[in-house]
């Protein structure tokens, strides 16, 4: 049996590039056209990445959806135009940002705030504040904006002041000052056209959240499976956000998949369902094996609300660069229906038979992101330990996510192993994914499918030809157990199913 000797703690800051290069070399992530040169903020599954995101996605739609009062859907990704402008995303779903005339580098403001270190945004606001004193309007706002949380970015985000500050900054990229354009409002959306015509009457947009979806169906749903308040509708599918700037592997693309549920509630009982969700969709990372100590909330403080959420909080895992969000819950409340009824001019209100009243019931959401939550599922999962002198990495994925959840090894290619291992994974392919591999030492073969991630590898040996059983041998404790062959199957299910 293998001892574990050292765990070695993983280093933050070269953990990403580890994982990253992992993620390519056993087919997990690719980058999206890569023969090519890539394409920015996209990224292909490979065998193994695929599995897991199907994995995640049947966990989260299983969780979700196998309730008496959740439905499902499947919307287009194509909406009618008038959707977007309902919800505010032509208008609103802007991210403001400048261009380095010298250098053409483009950076969104906040991005840009996040670049500049502490010390010369200090010397950059004293030069600000310099070059202002005369302009009592502006020393005002400057004043206003040190009673915030983060004055620089208040004062990037000022029209009127941050024409002045960009002037004192240096580009991070060329390193010129003075060379930033004033900011504007960049719509994240990415446009289309339906039909052959290419004119304005003919843009549509790609979805950037699955929720339009569910909110413009909500009566179709609603009277088709005949609910009843509370209920929700679930929906698993792609987005896309053309993001200035991508970063950090997978964390911010510009196609991902989200997996949304939007419930909806009497407007009195709001409260209830939001700290309901929220307790509901924490415990379902847990449960996949999250590391608890990585997970917390973020609640949003009052005056950083959306303007349509009442109370919000985002779920977010300590990434190796740092805490991100992986799941927004808001309430957000008769928001959504109405601007779809004023917008449609048709009624979005719900007849509660109760009461015999009518109303646009309150919304509490569930938006997690598949892709997102993939990465957290994969850093949360890599691990480096030092066994018997030698370096493993290994995948602890929970048995559920695993992409394998079992390989196949035949000890030595003879005396009957290979053809006993062959019917093991005939039988054992009818129900799991698993893998066969008589490659190179047994040794080694643990090696790969540790680093793949695969939970339990059946070893057929010598005793097997005497008394038919295989070793299992567990991926995380590395212990091995005789299970008889005839039981493997039902060990399996056993196992995967904690
Ligand atoms: N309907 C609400 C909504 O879309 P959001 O906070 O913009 O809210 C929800 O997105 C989730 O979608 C995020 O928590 C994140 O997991 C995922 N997400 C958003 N933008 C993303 C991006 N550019 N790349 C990857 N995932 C993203």
């Amino acid at each position: 049996m293998e001892i574990i000797i050292e765990k070695k703690e993983n280093n933050r800051s070269e953990i990403l590039d580890k994982i990253v290069s992992l993620a390519k070399r056993r087919g997990f992530v690719f980058q999206s056209s890569e023969i090519y040169g890539g394409l920015n903020g996209c990224w292909d599954y490979g065998p193994l990445g695929v599995e897991l995101l199907r994995n995640i996605k049947e966990e989260w739609w299983k969780w979700m959806t196998f309730r008496e009062n959740i439905e499902g859907l499947d919307a287009s990704i194509l909406m009618h135009p008038k959707v977007w402008e309902a919800s505010g995303h032509v208008e609103n779903f802007t991210d403001p940002m400048v261009d380095c005339k010298q250098c053409k580098a483009r950076f969104r403001i906040d991005i840009l705030s996040e670049i500049i270190n502490d010390k010369k945004k200090k010397k950059v606001l004293e030069e600000l504040r310099n070059s202002i004193i005369e302009d009592s309007k502006l020393v005002d706002k400057f004043t206003d904006a040190f009673q915030t949380e983060d004055p620089f970015s208040t004062i990037l985000e000022d029209q009127d002041l941050s024409m002045k500050l960009l002037q004192e900054i240096n580009c991070p990229q060329c390193g010129n000052k003075g060379t930033f354009t004033s900011a504007r409002q960049f719509n994240l959306m990415f446009k289309t056209f339906i039909g052959p015509v290419e004119d304005s009457g003919a843009v549509v947009y790609l979805r950037p959240e699955t929720a339009q979806g569910i909110f413009v169906n909500f009566l179709n749903v609603q009277s088709s499976s005949r609910q009843k308040l509370p209920f929700g509708i679930a929906q698993l599918g792609k987005a896309f956000r053309n993001e200035i700037n991508t970063k950090n592997f997978l964390f911010r693309t510009r196609e991902f998949e989200q997996m949304e549920m939007q419930f909806f509630v009497k407007p009195t009982d709001d409260k209830k369902w939001y700290d309901y969700w929220k307790d509901e969709r924490l415990q379902w990372y847990k449960n996949l094996g999250m590391s608890e100590n990585k997970l917390r909330y973020h609640d949003h403080p009052k005056d950083k609300l959306a303007h349509y959420a009442k109370e919000a909080t985002d779920i977010e895992y300590e990434f190796p660069f740092g805490w991100g969000e992986i799941e927004g819950i808001h309430n957000r409340t008769d928001f959504d229906l109405s601007r779809h009824e004023e917008f449609s001019g048709k009624s979005l209100k719900y007849f509660d038979e109760e009461s015999k009243e009518k109303f646009i019931p309150y919304i509490i959401e569930t938006s997690a992101g598949a892709s997102r939550s993939f990465m957290a599922f994969l850093t949360d999962a890599y691990y480096e330990e030092e066994v018997k002198g030698e370096m493993r990495s290994v995948l602890r994925f929970h048995p559920k996510l695993a992409p394998i959840k079992a390989a196949i090894l035949p000890l030595v290619n003879k005396d009957g192993m290979p053809e006993i291992s062959e019917k093991i994974e005939k039988d054992l392919r009818k129900k799991f994914k698993v893998f066969y591999d008589d490659k190179g030492a047994v040794g080694r073969r643990y090696r790969r499918q540790d680093e793949a991630g695969t939970p339990f590898c059946i070893t057929v040996d010598t005793q097997t030809l005497e008394d038919q059983t295989v070793t299992v041998r567990d991926r995380d404790s590395m212990e091995q157990v005789r299970v008889q062959i005839d039981n493997i199957s039902l060990y399996l299910t056993d196992k995967i199913s904690l």
